[in-house]
């Protein structure tokens, strides 16, 4: 894909970006090696062809596979400054980005660790760059509502990096409302609220109606399948709900990139938005799932882009100065 001068130009928000799916295999590497950790594969080009699935479980194999690097606070660190660089590279000013503590606490890697560097690097690429980042805390929902309402009670004192909290892994027989008390209490807590509806699941339109009616999430990850229902876009509409759609993703997990799609959210009135999901496995960062959209039937225009870019900050939960200062 080539990436055109407008779209390089053009500041941009990005709020459906996981930083463990920013794990490039030359980082995985060299953590690896720093961490004596052997991994099977010889070398980066052998590592880049076992990233073949197509599908959603085909995928988190391998992405949680690769975590297995990340160990300590500078490894967190690193893979976080490794994205604000990337970003910044990218003129992407603000993004709102996951991470699943379940996936390292359940391998004994502690919550304190794993946030620490994050937030360090977060804070050491907005002084040096100006780039924002704030942290979005995933569920895993193939683990029980448990583990998840104790991840988020251990999140609490971390509430001025974390502007809400997500639901994301394996959506097959793990419906949203099995989170209902989690959710019920993140919102008492004071954290907005998101879910991912991937992409072409089994039951993709009952989940997209759970989260609306029952959950009241503010913003809904792809959520794509609501165009086959009116009524879920009528209430997408209403709501103001936003989308975040990741078309590269897409291509990878189910069939092509969602484009007409995307058109069509966008000409029904939509605050629909294009993201980068895991752009270390679905290769692409948010400038060339852009691109990907300006040929038909897409179609984007600049005028397009750039209302991408202010349905994006518009459902962001950035504070009022990043947004005045996006705008
Ligand atoms: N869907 C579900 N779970 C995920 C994803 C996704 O796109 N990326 C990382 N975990
Ligand atoms: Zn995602």
């Amino acid at each position: 894909t080539t990436i055109d001068a407008f779209i390089a130009g053009l500041p941009k928000c990005e709020l459906h970006l996981h930083i463990e799916g920013t794990l490039e295999p030359g980082l995985k590497f060299a953590l690896a090696e720093r961490n004596g950790i052997e991994l099977p594969y010889a070398d980066e080009a052998a590592l880049r062809a076992a990233y073949d699935f197509d599908d959603l479980p085909g995928f988190l194999a391998v992405y949680y596979e690769g975590m297995s690097v990340l160990r300590t606070e500078q490894d967190f660190y690193d893979l976080a400054a490794a994205y604000a660089a990337k970003a910044h590279s990218q003129n992407v000013r603000y993004a709102e980005i996951f991470f699943d503590p379940q996936a390292h606490t359940a391998r004994g890697v502690s919550f304190d660790t794993m946030i620490r560097g994050l937030t360090r690097a977060l804070d050491d690429a907005g002084r040096a760059t100006g780039f924002t980042g704030r942290l979005v805390m995933c569920f895993l929902r193939d683990f029980q509502a448990e583990f998840a309402m104790a991840t988020l009670v251990q999140s609490l004192p971390y509430k001025d990096w974390i502007v809400g909290v997500g639901l994301d892994s394996d959506e097959a027989g793990n419906p949203p409302v099995k989170f209902r008390e989690v959710f019920a209490r993140a919102r008492a807590e004071g954290y907005r609220m998101t879910m991912h509806c991937d992409v072409d699941q089994k039951n993709s339109t009952e989940h997209i109606r759970q989260v609306i009616e029952e959950i009241g999430v503010d913003r809904i990850d792809h959520g794509v399948n609501a165009l086959e229902d009116p009524a879920l876009i009528a209430a997408i509409r209403e709501k103001g709900l936003g989308l975040t759609v990741c078309p590269i993703s897409n291509a990878h997990v189910t069939d092509g990139l969602k484009a007409a799609e995307i058109r069509a959210l966008l000409d029904q009135g939509v605050k629909v938005t294009v993201n980068s999901d895991d752009p270390a496995y679905f290769p692409g960062y948010v400038a060339e799932n852009l691109a990907a959209l300006r040929p038909a039937p897409a179609s984007l225009t600049d005028a397009d882009l750039v209302r991408l870019q202010r349905n994006a900050i518009d459902i962001s939960w950035a504070a009022p100065a990043v947004r005045d200062r996006f705008l």
